[in-house]
């Protein structure tokens, strides 16, 4: 078997350590202590959504317990620690994707949220019939619906960047699919279904030489490295907080001000005004006027107290870690006979896919449970991937900082459980 990407000996392991002490680590998250099945949990399905460190939860309690209360309209003393609280969480991911500016943060309810945000406001009001959208063969569902939802309402069209065998963008074709017609690009910078870390950088940089703008979808992205909006370019970043260590049912779209401000409102209510009348509504400024409603204000201060603990551990050891532990994992797997990766990208973060000869996924799935090992097993909701290499679904063991080299091996020995069991 072919890992893809240059590993690191096992030998290396040491020579090479991470800035990270795992073991230290993992204190912080109390779902990791847990057994399953009689066996200590192995959760590798953070793709999916992460485990939350203490502290998170704590700052979620703490909302609970001594400041609940609505934001923004309120004068007395709750309200004020409140909205100061989300405000500063705002803040805090303004400078973990070093946004320019504070009000380009968009509080949305996730990545799909922010990803129908852009298909709804911008694309309803600036793309009409004959225009055109680019996404890529490795789409998640969530950058796919929204734009062929568009495309119904608006008679534009949906063009598709293909990928290779090893489950890399065609670059070539990326670029003879941008023309006089295109509207916008949205593209994940990391593939939930094979890893691959898009070269979104590069795209921005084409995309742009044609008054292109672009939506990155970051949900694979941001848990993994350092994030810098600024240097990458894009016009709109999109991630969610419950793959970030953070809480579920809060997510973040980044946009350029001058962008942000030329669309409409995505949703009307309260909140995302500055007057009412029945004659005309005026509405509010940014980043308001996209956040109709009570938002979720525990879920914002969570995601903050997730940031906090991120910038503590520091992305760049977190990344430096997860490479070394996804080369291990590499590794350790084409040891076994009869595995088969789908996608060996030259650059993965995160994500192994793979399939066992003979043996369906959910089967795998099933049989790793039982010795503790949590991975998912299915077509991650990037059916299109399944459908380029011929697959109905693939097993996925998803890593995260806290995920380690003994996890990785008992992984190993799951895989080797689940062939004895189908011999
Ligand atoms: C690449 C990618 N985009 C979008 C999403 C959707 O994220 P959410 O369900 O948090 O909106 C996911 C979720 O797995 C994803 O992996």
């Amino acid at each position: 078997m072919t890992t893809g990407r240059q590993s690191i000996a096992t030998s290396d392991w040491k020579e090479t350590a991470p800035r990270l002490d795992v073991s230290e680590v993992r204190k912080d998250f109390p779902i990791l202590k847990q057994t399953v099945h009689g066996k200590p949990l192995v959760y590798l399905d953070n793709a999916a959504t992460t485990q939350k460190p203490q502290v998170v939860i704590d700052a979620i309690h703490r909302y609970y317990s001594t400041e609940n209360s609505n934001i923004h309209r309120g004068v007395h003393y709750l309200s004020e620690q409140a909205t100061r609280d989300y405000e500063d969480a705002r803040k805090k991911v303004q400078h973990f994707i070093n946004a320019p500016k504070e009000r380009e943060i968009v509080f949305v309810r996730s990545t799909t949220e922010a990803i129908n945000l852009i298909a709804q406001s911008y694309g309803r009001h600036f793309l009409k019939k004959g225009d055109e959208i680019v996404v890529s063969a490795m789409e998640h569902h969530s950058n796919i619906v929204p734009w062929q939802m568009l495309c119904e309402q608006t008679g534009a069209k949906l063009q598709v960047i293909p990928i290779d065998q090893d489950g890399e963008l065609l670059l070539e074709e990326f670029e003879r699919l941008l023309n006089a017609r295109t509207r916008l690009v949205s593209v994940a910078h990391v593939s939930n279904a094979l890893g691959t870390v898009n070269p979104v950088k590069d795209m921005i940089r084409e995309a742009h030489k044609r008054e292109i703008p672009v939506l990155v979808d970051g949900a694979q992205a941001a848990p993994h490295m350092k994030i810098d909006v600024q240097e990458l370019g894009c016009d709109f970043y999109a991630f969610s907080g419950h793959k970030l260590f953070g809480p579920t049912g809060i997510g973040v779209l980044y946009g350029k001000a001058s962008l942000l401000e030329a669309m409409p409102p995505y949703q009307g209510g309260g909140d995302m005004i500055s007057l009412v009348t029945f004659e005309k509504t005026h509405y509010n400024v940014l980043p308001y006027k996209f956040e109709a409603g009570t938002p979720n204000i525990a879920g914002g201060i969570g995601l903050g107290a997730a940031i906090d603990y991120l910038n503590g551990l520091g992305m760049e050891a977190v990344e430096a870690y997860e490479n070394q532990l996804l080369s291990y994992a590499l590794e350790s797997m084409s040891t076994l006979s009869g595995v088969q990766l789908i996608g060996t990208p030259k650059q993965r973060a995160g994500v192994i896919s793979f399939n066992l000869d003979g043996i369906h996924a959910h089967d795998v799935g099933t049989i790793l449970d039982q010795e503790g090992v949590a991975i998912r097993a299915g077509h991650h909701c990037a059916m299109p991937v399944m459908q380029r290499f011929g697959v109905p679904a693939t097993a996925r063991a998803s890593f995260a900082f806290y995920n380690t080299k003994d996890e990785v091996d008992t992984l190993v020995r799951a895989i080797h459980k689940v062939q004895e069991v189908f011999q």
